[in-house]
């Protein structure tokens, strides 16, 4: 039996921590499904991570799509997390709907993911049997209007309207709550005060689950990673150095061998 919401409501429950990875392709999914990671969010990171973009605004809905498919066909466990692009679920509900409902059955997500206190869109997709993460705090379609990517709910202000949407959001049938980039105080009181389990990136270690765009994690990203990201691996300098390596074996005539040649 795959992973379902109700198994992440019930990690909540007994107070049991889980992980979500992003995942963009179909061996990546392979391989951390069979490693047990309980659900996949196929990320609009994908834009930067991926794609090439510098930020995650331009990516489509074609885009996310494809690589959501891949990723679904990959894993057969973990629940599947469609990400929804910027500008297609915030301004019309009934745009939001219909790019949700894509998600599910040609991306054959389990559910969708999307950023801000879009409550009227989670209660209406809740209705019609569309599972929604939000996604709270540093929500990264919106740098242009944080003006960069800056830790938010530090003030008062902010955090009292974070914790007001996060309640309003679990009222309105989302099933968990990504929470990026805040202080780890608020996420703590954040978690405190939902039974829904909120999922933390740069959130501190009080969240009831953590998540961590997987090349970040594998040490794919080049330059200086954020403070709250720590490398489990270190694949970018790995690759380079099996690509040099099989450069050098091919130029000294040592690679193909007879054992990988056929008579
Ligand atoms: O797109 C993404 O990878 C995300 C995670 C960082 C939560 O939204």
């Amino acid at each position: 039996m795959s992973v379902s919401i109700l198994d992440l409501a019930a990690y909540k429950a007994r107070g049991e921590k889980f992980v979500m990875l992003t995942a963009y392709d179909f061996p990546t999914a392979q391989i951390l499904d069979e490693a047990g990671v309980p659900v996949l969010l196929v990320g609009d990171s994908l834009a930067q991570v991926v794609l090439g973009y510098d930020t995650t605004i331009p990516v489509s809905v074609d885009e996310m799509l494809h690589h959501t498919r891949a990723v679904a066909r990959g894993a057969r466990n973990a629940l599947i997390v469609g990400d929804m692009p910027f500008g297609t679920y915030g301004g019309s509900v009934e745009r939001g709907i219909e790019n949700a409902i894509q998600f599910m059955k040609e991306g054959s997500a389990h559910a969708v993911k999307f950023e801000g206190p879009q409550m009227d869109l989670v209660e209406h997709l809740a209705r019609i049997g569309v599972p929604v993460m939000a996604h709270l705090g540093l929500t990264p379609q919106s740098v242009h209007l944080f003006g960069g990517y800056k830790v938010q709910g530090r003030s008062e202000e902010q955090a009292e309207n974070i914790v007001r949407w996060a309640k309003e959001l679990e009222e309105a049938g989302a099933f968990s709550l990504v929470l990026e980039c805040v202080p780890s105080d608020l996420a703590a009181r954040i978690t405190r005060a939902l039974s829904i389990p909120t999922i933390g990136i740069g959130a501190g270690p009080d969240c009831d689950a953590q998540v961590l765009v997987i090349n970040d994690l594998l040490g794919l990203t080049p330059g200086k990673a954020p403070k709250f990201v720590k490398r489990y691996a270190n694949l970018r300098d790995e690759i380079s150095e099996a690509a040099k390596r099989y450069a050098d074996e091919v130029a000294r005539g040592e690679y193909p061998g007879p054992e990988h040649s056929y008579s």
